[in-house]
């Protein structure tokens, strides 16, 4: 499977890989999105085919539940899984409090809907995702079409009164068109270069009207898999 990668490539598969080793026969599985996840699902699908692992899967996205299930996986919904033991997902950036910004792929609020039920939640990213400190990636707050651009007005106001850096704040686009999340709403990625205090970002964000979620995952992740390029993983 990891012939000829790239990598950057080599350590995302290199991480999924060893995170699909904590599953074990039985479990409800929280499956989250991005090129990382996506080799997780690739792998989970292998001990599908090979040991016959019985399991089932949450996706967080309609591009996760499509890989699924042509990794043959079985796939519910969280309401009808109910309650899951594990969600393995990537990230974009994780601190050494294993606090993340989540959502480059736009699937935020499914992937912590699903990692909040779940009782354990592993990220898998490559060494680059590390970071001292959260805000150099653009975190991404999910927002309602409607009246989007008072929102994020809102956004923009609330900022200033906050440990941040930047303040700029920008509409996701997908070509000409806003980038449209499963849910039907907008993402506007805020430039903060730097979050002083991310537990504030993310609990004052989420009181303006409109937004739905944010990208800061605050105490939810329980352990980060590290992949480097030349395949070496770290726990
Ligand atoms: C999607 C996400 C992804 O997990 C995150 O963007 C990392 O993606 P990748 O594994 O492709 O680097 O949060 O909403």
């Amino acid at each position: 499977m990891a012939a000829e990668l790239s990598p950057i490539d080599k350590a995302k598969f290199v991480a999924a890989r060893r995170a699909v080793d904590f599953v074990e026969d039985g479990m409800r599985l929280g499956l989250g999105t991005g090129s990382t996840a996506a080799w997780m699902v690739r792998c989970l699908g292998e001990r599908v085919r090979e040991e016959g692992l019985k399991i089932t899967g949450v996706p967080t996205s309609s591009r996760t539940a499509e890989l699924a299930r042509q990794c043959g996986i079985t796939v519910l919904g969280l309401d009808e899984a109910k309650w899951l033991d594990l969600t393995i997902d990537g990230a974009d950036e994780f601190d050494a409090n294993l606090n993340l910004i989540k959502g480059g792929g736009g699937a935020l609020l499914q992937e912590k809907i699903v990692a909040t039920a779940s009782d354990r939640m592993i990220v898998i990213a490559d060494v680059a995702k590390e970071v001292a400190q959260l805000g150099a990636f653009p975190l991404p707050v999910e927002v309602v079409p409607f009246g989007w651009q008072t929102s994020k007005a809102l956004i923009e106001e609330t900022l200033v009164g906050l440990d941040v850096l930047g303040r700029e704040a920008s509409l996701r686009m997908n070509g000409e068109a806003p980038f449209v999340t499963d849910e039907g709403n907008y993402i506007v990625d805020l430039h903060l270069q730097r979050i002083g205090n991310a537990r504030q970002l993310a609990l004052v964000l989420n009181q303006i009207p409109g937004v739905v979620e944010n990208g800061l995952f605050i105490d939810i992740c329980d352990v980060v898999v590290i992949g480097h390029g030349d395949g070496k993983v770290e726990l």
